[in-house]
């Protein structure tokens, strides 16, 4: 387990702090459909942090060449359809470019902004020419609208308990996911990034936003710097 990520709940918890079977049980939401919307049809896409695959099956469903990536063997013995590896993020070096490189569930958020550089620059590094990155960031009130709850028509609870500086920035974060017959919880670093710290750390990766997908700025499609 990374120092300051902890999970408790029934089944194999990833180094930071995932459970393998809540990921397992959590339904996929809008994601796929903002992704197919943004990319060109049956695009190659490497897939960051995929976890068990909830989104790697719906867009190999749509129709996408997916590679699926991730750090944790017990996550990715899950997907299927897809081609895995287990490797940390930061030091992928395929040798290979994709059309698409997707970093979503707020990893670019990582509390160690040194993991965080060393994503980014995997991104850059696994982009064909002509592709882009899409990712995934927090809402604006993610840190600052605690505790809060949503009640998920399938049945379960999420809780953001709370949200705690631990100095430099960063914040620990304790989730709750309450099922009528399991609970899970989680516990992890991220970092905060206003709008103006996000697109100056794509910058420093050589990206630059090419456009906002979603009204509330979560989802965001990223291109290499002109000449960079
Ligand atoms: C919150 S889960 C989300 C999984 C998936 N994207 C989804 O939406 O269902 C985050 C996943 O990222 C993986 N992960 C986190 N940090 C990583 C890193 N530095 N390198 C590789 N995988 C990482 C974890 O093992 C976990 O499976």
């Amino acid at each position: 387990m990374r120092e300051g990520y902890e999970g408790t709940g029934p089944g194999a918890i990833t180094p930071d702090g995932c459970a393998v079977e809540l990921y397992s049980r959590l339904p996929v939401g809008a994601e796929p459909d903002i992704i197919a919307a943004a990319v060109p049809a049956g695009a190659r896409v490497l897939e960051l942090g995929s976890g068990v695959g909830r989104m790697t099956h719906a867009l190999l469903e749509r129709g996408f060449e997916v590679t699926a990536v991730d750090e944790s063997a017990e996550m990715l013995e899950r997907v299927r359809g897809a081609r895995t590896i287990c490797r940390p993020i930061e030091k992928l070096d395929l040798g290979e470019t994709f059309d698409v490189v997707l970093l979503a569930s707020f990893l670019v958020h990582a509390g160690d902004a040194e993991v965080r550089r060393g994503m980014l620059r995997t991104c850059v590094r696994h982009l064909a020419e002509g592709g882009c990155v899409l990712i995934q960031r927090e809402g604006e009130d993610y840190h600052t609208h605690v505790p809060r709850e949503r009640v998920d028509p399938a049945g379960f609870t999420v809780r953001i308990l709370s949200a705690e500086p631990v100095g430099d920035g960063v914040n620990s974060v304790h989730a709750e996911y309450v099922f009528p017959d399991a609970v899970w919880t989680q516990t992890f670093r991220a970092r905060p990034l206003t709008r103006e710290q996000f697109e100056e750390a794509l910058g420093e990766a050589g990206l630059r936003v090419d456009r906002y997908l979603t009204e509330d700025r979560t989802w965001v499609r990223a291109v290499p710097v002109a000449g960079g």
